[in-house]
């Protein structure tokens, strides 16, 4: 048998150093890199600038943030920006957003 077994072997690797903390891994970095995306305007992990118009999403509670989402996407709540990229996402992602934002400590005041 001349097939490489080492592909093999990682997986079962990974698999013994376990499978709950690498799933929660991949999951972390999916929803981080879906928030990349709302960096530009709401800051990194939804922390805006000091001083900025624009709302903090960081630490906002995940009901809140994946209603608004909704909300923008089906038309419910008007917006300039918000309804037109809302309907980029779907409710998994939404849901995985809304998460990953409630997830990030709010700033502290200044
Ligand atoms: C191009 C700039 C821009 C980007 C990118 C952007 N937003 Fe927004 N966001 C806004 C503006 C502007 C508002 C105010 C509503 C409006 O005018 O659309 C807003 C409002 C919101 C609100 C409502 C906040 C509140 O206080 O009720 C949420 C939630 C939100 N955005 C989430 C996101 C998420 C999640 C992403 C990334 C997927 C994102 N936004 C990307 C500009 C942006």
């Amino acid at each position: 048998m001349t097939r490489n077994l080492r592909p093999l072997m990682l997986a079962v690797a990974l698999l013994a150093a376990g499978p709950v903390a690498i799933a929660q891994d991949a999951a972390t970095l999916r929803s981080r890199s879906l928030a990349a995306s709302c960096a530009q305007c709401h800051g990194t992990d939804g922390h805006t600038p000091a001083g900025s118009a624009m709302r903090a999403l960081a630490g906002m509670p995940a009901p809140y943030l994946a209603e608004q989402l909704l909300a923008f996407r089906s038309g419910v709540r008007p917006g300039s920006v918000m309804p037109q990229l809302a309907k980029g996402y779907s409710e998994v992602q939404i849901g995985q957003l809304a998460a990953y934002f409630a997830g990030v400590p709010a700033a502290t005041q200044p």
